[in-house]
């Protein structure tokens, strides 16, 4: 394997393993979570259905005959598979490079098991690097960005783009993220914010990273 995107199909042909039966499997967004979405094509009539992250996710799942269901009428998720921007070994994950984190967060809370699917450039020692989308309420932007300027971070709002819940997100910058449970807790009480891309208090459970030589299991 040599090309990311070789990498990203690997870990998400390797999260199949985690589909069973009658399941109803909740899908994740982005390039990675589309392969999955592509690769769960070829076992549809052996699940029940699937809950989506995001519009584009449930249309790519659609446009495959897979039928999208309500969270709200399904219960909990025995399984959910998604993608990350960044990853460490304790399982913390930044997500939302794609604006889906909202629903991303949500049907992670709401499964037993998520499997995070990821290539080796997504890996770090510490979150931050990659700038940490928020979703905000748009009347709250400017005294959300006032708050993260007083953690160190530098918002920069991501222009031309409303998330599927019709909100704005901020991307921060030169945040480190070394204590991400800490981090997404502080974040979290800031009046105005939706949701923080930090997945820390609900971590992934297990992390499929793929690199050259294969697929690594972290737990
Ligand atoms: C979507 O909002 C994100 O959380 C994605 O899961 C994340 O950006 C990873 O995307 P790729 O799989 O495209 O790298």
């Amino acid at each position: 394997m040599s090309n990311a995107d070789e990498m990203k199909k690997a870990a998400a042909e390797a999260a199949l393993e985690y589909v069973e039966d009658g399941m109803i499997v909740g899908v994740g967004t982005g390039s990675t979570a589309n392969h999955f979405i592509d690769l769960l094509a070829g076992m549809k009539n052996r699940i029940e259905g699937a809950v989506a992250s995001s519009e584009a996710s449930a249309q790519r799942l659609r446009g495959h005959g897979i039928q999208v269901m309500d969270l709200n009428s399904t219960g909990t998720l025995p399984l959910y598979v998604d993608g990350a921007d960044e990853a460490t070994e304790h399982l913390h994950l930044t997500k939302g490079g794609g604006g889906a984190l909202t629903r991303e967060k949500i049907v992670a809370a709401a499964s037993e098991t998520f499997v995070c699917i990821a290539d080796e450039s997504k890996r770090v020692d510490v979150l931050g690097a990659f700038p940490l989308p928020v979703e905000v309420i748009p009347m709250a932007r400017s005294y959300v960005a006032r708050e993260i300027l007083k953690l160190g971070g530098q918002p920069e709002l991501r222009q031309g783009f409303t998330t599927d819940n019709g909100n704005i997100i901020l991307d921060v910058h030169n945040l480190r993220i070394s204590n991400p449970v800490e981090m997404e807790t502080t974040l979290n009480q800031i009046a105005g914010m939706v949701t923080v891309g930090i997945f820390a208090r609900r971590p992934a459970d297990v992390l499929l990273l793929a690199g050259p030589d294969g697929v690594r299991t972290l737990r």
